[in-house]
């Protein structure tokens, strides 16, 4: 008998891309950086090839108060002003008619995985995008869940038939759905919904709520990436079309959105039309929380809310040069790509790239020919990801050329 509680998995955890990481670190040590295409790295890198940390973030935090950081937080939801700067931040305005509340959460992670857990119970289904971050996988499996997936496209567009296909074989098992949708600036494609997109699926979604509760989880990690921030949220006015029987749960993490991965913060934005069913799941989230991680860092919480109120300015002129730069890198590959026939996924913005290869086993022996080639990517389920957060400009010429060369030779 395992020490183990019998649910458990035991099959460790295949680690897509730590591996390769550290695979193209050894060859740039071995052959000379020049010589080497690293397109692993899925934080935002600046061209000299350093992770880039906000100075209008980080420098108010090192002057912090030792107090202030060792000092708990004043809640287990998190402290008052951040709970509201959160929801000033990711909805700047929008979605008015919607009841809204905040628990801080470890990154986006603690978010979504307290979402899994608070919403559905063992054996139940959370619905998932087909090509997506790989935690969420995890995150199903360690809360006993089953997951079904959804095709993420038809052609260049969202795959609104699959969608629908599959939360309505959900919900005619278990009367309820949990469905994710990571928009905008999907992981690892790129892809943003457009409005007429996020109609359709509410409307859809509002009509499943006849038969069940509907939760939609929208995890927003790359939001602060999109190419035009002026518009991006408004996309959130279409929620304010949810019935009684809709809610969302907003993922969001200050780990992009201040280049800040390693202090762990986040929120889950709980919103719906009944204040009294948010305040339930509210409740619920609350004891989640309590239960697990406890509090989130204070300092880390105020640093957020002062770099995004008093700061406001030095911070967006420090972050927008690097949407810029992403929008750079991916604009040469994509359009290289077209140029070179590689087939890739509908790119819109956002961190990453990821070129079509839908049968794994091929994807497989593709992703060992491009290492041999010295060119470091990350394997997704029916695809190939091409970090532009991390890959200077220089090293995006040519690359995609090569990559359908390579791609030629194995036909
Ligand atoms: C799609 C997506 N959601 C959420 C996260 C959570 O990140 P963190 O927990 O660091 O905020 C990530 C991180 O890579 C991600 O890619």
């Amino acid at each position: 008998m395992s020490f183990v509680r019998k649910t458990a998995n035991l099959v460790p955890i295949a680690d897509t891309v730590f591996t390769i990481v550290s695979l193209a670190q050894k060859d740039k040590m071995e052959n000379g950086a020049e010589n080497v295409i690293d397109a692993t790295i899925g934080s935002l890198y600046d061209e000299t090839g350093n992770l880039v940390a906000y100075q209008s973030f980080f420098e108010h935090y090192n002057a912090m108060d030792n107090k202030y950081k060792a000092k708990y937080a004043a809640s287990f939801t998190g402290n008052e002003s951040f709970r509201k700067q959160v929801i000033n931040w990711v909805f700047d305005g929008h979605a008015k008619e919607l009841n809204k509340t905040v628990i801080a959460t470890p990154g986006g992670s603690g978010a979504v995985s307290s979402t899994f857990n608070v919403i559905l119970d063992q054996n139940e289904t959370v619905i998932l995008p087909e090509i997506a971050w790989g935690s969420y996988q995890l995150m199903a499996q360690q809360n006993c869940l089953k997951a079904r997936t959804y095709t993420m496209f038809e052609e260049d567009h969202f795959n609104l038939t699959s969608f629908k296909q599959v939360c309505t074989e959900v919900l005619n098992e278990q009367k309820k759905l949990l469905v994710v949708i990571n928009d905008p600036c999907h992981n690892p494609t790129g892809y943003s919904m457009t409005h007429q997109e996020w109609n359709e699926v509410i409307a859809f979604l509002n009509e499943c709520s006849k038969t069940g509760p509907v939760v939609l989880l929208n995890d927003i990690a790359y939001i602060d990436y999109g190419t035009n921030q002026d518009t991006i949220r408004t996309y959130f006015n279409c929620f304010n079309q949810f019935t009684d029987n809709v809610m969302a749960i907003v993922a969001f993490s200050i780990s992009k959105t201040c280049t800040s991965y390693g202090l762990r913060c986040g929120a889950a934005v709980l919103c719906g039309k009944d204040a009294k069913k948010v305040r339930e799941v509210e409740i619920v989230f609350e004891k989640a929380a309590r239960a697990t991680w406890s509090n989130i860092p204070n300092a880390a919480m105020d640093n957020f809310t002062w770099t995004t109120t008093e700061n406001l300015d030095n911070f967006l002129n420090e972050k927008k040069p690097y949407i810029e730069l992403i929008e750079k890198r991916a604009s040469i590959f994509v359009s290289e790509a077209e140029k070179a026939n590689l087939d890739i996924y509908p790119y819109k913005e956002g961190f990453f790239v990821t070129l079509k290869v839908e049968d794994n086993q091929f994807k497989q022996r593709y992703h060992e020919e491009l290492m041999k080639h010295h060119i470091y990517t990350v394997q997704v389920n029916k695809g190939i990801r091409v970090a532009v957060c991390s890959l200077p400009v220089e090293k995006c010429y040519g690359l995609a050329q090569k990559m359908k060369d390579i791609l030629d030779t194995m036909k």
